[in-house]
């Protein structure tokens, strides 16, 4: 350990005359503990490089995560082999206390194309090897993309062993996470299907978040899962948040509890500057005035784009008084809207645009207006207030945008199961729909939860429903769009083994789907 005065000399003068660090500082740890406790990331890949992440935190839960405010260089390096015997770059970055003592670097003039990996260095501590792969060129045409769609993984609803099995998954070019990344509350009991408690799987250590110290330590909680550090070192992340990394179901400044929306910002700015520090992303998205320009687009050669959307953050509140409710007038609201005008507008264009076959958008709650009645004793049709269903204008406005290309998929979170389905335009089908399961939000699940079958006869456009845990993985041809919803029997229990429960095939050239 140093004193500030030792590192604000020694750091300070070495980053003046672009020196490495002085051999003092290499040849020592600077804590007591392993400061690279919460592993590493990478993410955002481009043909010429990606984001690669870590933060020290030598003491995870403690003030600071057990680092003095000061800001430690920490030295990064990337090469092309897991050996490490060819560094093609390397350099040193700052892990600032503004942000937590995390570090990002955009990696770039790297082969397109290709996988990497990369590792930091802290005095004589190393992290762990974390690889991710670049993009295919902007010009290239590939033949085939793997990649894993996830999210939604309360800590205290079960064990990460989805995240253990994506970990293992060989040649996937990024994983798509949908959000939910942590849950921000502490759940007092939990209940079996009598209504009786239930021991909780795993506890969170804190029962409600509001601080940016609060948030620090759940993200720190939830890294120290080894099944979660896994997934994130072994493949590259295209991070996007939803409702639980600020406060359920918020939209916009609205905190569904009423408070002031002046002071609910205040808390979502914590929440968002957290998130950031967390998440392997670029400069761009660093909060400004307590936001995140979140939505961005991801070209993978002329084989498929990916529009990665903000569905919290502009949109009205939710009408009805959110829930699963009948329809009331709200839902038809002509102002009401779920991206807001820029993003909308943004999304519009990138819709125009003529530059890859599969048109993905990839989001965080369901499209699909499904009638949410499940048992007999439900005489009014229901929808769910906190998706795109109860917001009739800004959905019938996309649908027939999306009536006007061809090849457009959607994948969703949020729902905690697994749906596949047609999104339709007026009646006619315009794109598939695929809804992804959490990791472990709601617990084991089942395949069927009651009622499906009713869901099934009152929405035709649903094609398959199914209860259990695990992750999307799409395999995108010029021909075919498939998705494979990979499960788990039990996430209670650790190191239960995973499996395909069924895959969905859309063909090129027609809003149609296949389950097999
Ligand atoms: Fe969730």
């Amino acid at each position: 350990m140093f004193t500030r005065r030792q590192i604000l000399s020694t750091g300070g003068t070495a980053a003046a005359v672009g020196l490495a660090t002085p051999a003092i500082l290499r040849a020592q740890s600077w804590f007591a503990s392993y400061p690279f406790a919460l592993g590493v990331a990478s993410g955002d890949p481009a043909p010429d490089g990606f984001v690669i992440w870590t933060r020290l935190a030598p003491d995870p839960m403690a003030p600071g995560a057990g680092v003095p405010p000061y800001a430690p260089p920490v030295q990064w390096e990337v090469a092309d082999s897991e050996r490490f015997n060819n560094v093609v770059a390397r350099g040193e970055a700052l892990a600032r206390p503004e942000l937590g003592h995390s570090v990002h670097v955009e990696i770039a003039g790297l082969q397109p194309d290709r996988p990497y990996w990369y590792r930091f260095t802290l005095g004589k501590d190393r992290s762990i090897r974390g690889r991710a792969r670049t993009l295919p060129a902007a010009g290239a045409s590939p033949q085939a993309l793997r990649f894993g769609v996830c999210g939604c993984q309360n800590y205290e609803d079960g064990f990460y062993t989805a995240y253990r099995h994506l970990a293992a998954e060989r040649d996937l070019a990024f994983v798509f996470h949908y959000g939910d990344f942590i849950y921000e509350y502490r759940q007092d009991n939990e209940f079996d299907k009598n209504g009786l408690p239930l021991p909780t799987v795993r506890r969170h250590a804190q029962r409600e978040l509001y601080t940016l110290d609060d948030y620090r330590r759940q993200y720190a909680q939830y890294l120290t899962d080894m099944d979660l550090q896994a997934a994130r070192c072994s493949h590259a992340f295209l991070s996007t948040f939803d409702d639980h990394e600020v406060r359920n179901n918020w939209v916009s400044d609205i905190d569904q509890d009423g408070v002031p929306p002046e002071i609910f910002a205040l808390r979502k700015a914590a929440a968002m500057q957290v998130w950031y520090e967390h998440m392997p992303v670029r400069a761009a998205l660093l909060p400004r005035g307590g936001a995140i320009l979140m939505n961005r687009r991801l070209r993978y050669g002329d084989l498929a784009a990916l529009n990665l959307l903000d569905t919290r953050g502009y949109r009205s509140d939710q009408p009805c008084g959110d829930g699963v409710k009948p329809v009331c007038p709200g839902i038809s609201d002509p102002k009401a809207s779920v991206l807001g005008s820029a993003q909308e507008a943004w999304l519009d264009a990138n819709l125009g645009r003529k530059d890859a076959t599969w048109s993905c958008l990839a989001q965080q709650v369901m499209m699909m207006p499904l009638d949410r009645r499940r048992f007999d004793d439900e005489k009014e049709k229901s929808l769910n207030m906190d998706s795109w269903a109860g917001y009739d204008a800004p959905r019938s406005r996309l649908m027939s945008r999306l009536a006007k290309i061809d090849n457009a998929i959607v994948l969703t979170g949020d729902e905690h199961q697994n749906f596949a389905g047609l999104l339709l335009d007026r009646d006619r089908p315009v794109a598939v729909e695929c809804v992804i399961t959490s990791i472990s939000s709601g617990g084991d699940g089942q395949d069927l939860r009651p009622g499906s079958d009713r869901m099934l006869a009152n929405n035709l456009q649903l094609k398959f429903i199914n209860d259990q845990r695990g992750y999307g993985l799409c395999e995108v041809t010029p021909e075919a769009w498939k998705t494979h919803f990979m499960v788990l029997d039990k996430v209670t229990e650790p190191g239960l083994p995973i499996k395909r429960r069924a895959t969905m095939t859309m063909p090129r050239g027609s809003a149609t789907l296949s389950m097999g």
